[in-house]
């Protein structure tokens, strides 16, 4: 009997782990999430306030909301395509007390509403960032931030760079540019 329930059990942690890799592979980066520190860094850069709507554009093990939610004092927002990270974000937002200030909902960001977002933030790939350019760019209001890990808006000029942990900020509307022209501007203003 106690190897039924063994085998059950290990049955179902592969199947879930198979699920958390395989469906979110079929729409874009995998679950890499992002270090504690950097996830900091990208919220402070983008000057996330109280009370202020944050949207983690595909949400992986919901660490992100976690954070703007306990230490921004922020209410989150999760899009996630893979329905086990779903139902693992809002079982930890409620087993950590946020259940009031985390939200996860499970839809492809390439079609996600964006509307009430002050601020996005993106850990992908550059060809996700350049493929999302003009969702986010009819999506996001105008003052709203979004910050991205380690991959640019290839068409966007940054509004700062922690050139540290390489992540990229940008004030909607974007500005035309590249991160080229946002250093030369720098250079050029400090000399
Ligand atoms: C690199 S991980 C980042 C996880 C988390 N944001 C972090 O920084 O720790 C990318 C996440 O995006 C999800 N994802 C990939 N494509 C997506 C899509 N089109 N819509 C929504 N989520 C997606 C994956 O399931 C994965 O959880």
């Amino acid at each position: 009997m106690i190897y039924l329930v063994v085998i059950s059990v290990l049955f179902i942690v592969v199947i879930l782990s198979a699920l958390w890799i395989t469906i979110p592979a079929l729409f874009g980066p995998p679950s890499v999430p992002t270090r504690m520190n950097r996830i900091r860094k990208a919220l402070r850069l983008a000057n996330l306030q109280p009370g202020e709507i944050v949207y983690d554009l595909g949400a992986g093990d919901g660490r992100v909301l976690l954070v703007a939610a306990n230490e921004f004092n922020a209410r989150a927002v999760g899009i996630e395509v893979g329905p086990v990270q779903c139902v693992f974000i809002a079982l930890r937002a409620l087993a950590s007390g946020n259940g009031d200030s985390i939200r996860v909902r499970w839809e492809n960001y390439f079609k996600a509403s964006l509307k009430d977002a002050d601020v996005v933030f993106i850990y992908a790939t550059s060809k996700e960032t350049g493929r999302l350019s003009n969702h986010l760019k009819e999506q996001m209001k105008p003052g709203s931030r979004l910050v991205s890990i380690s991959a640019d808006f290839p068409e966007w000029e940054p509004a700062n760079i922690d050139e540290l942990e390489l992540v990229f900020l940008y004030v909607m509307p974007p500005v035309i540019g590249s991160p080229a022209t946002y250093l030369m501007k720098k250079a050029g203003d400090s000399g």
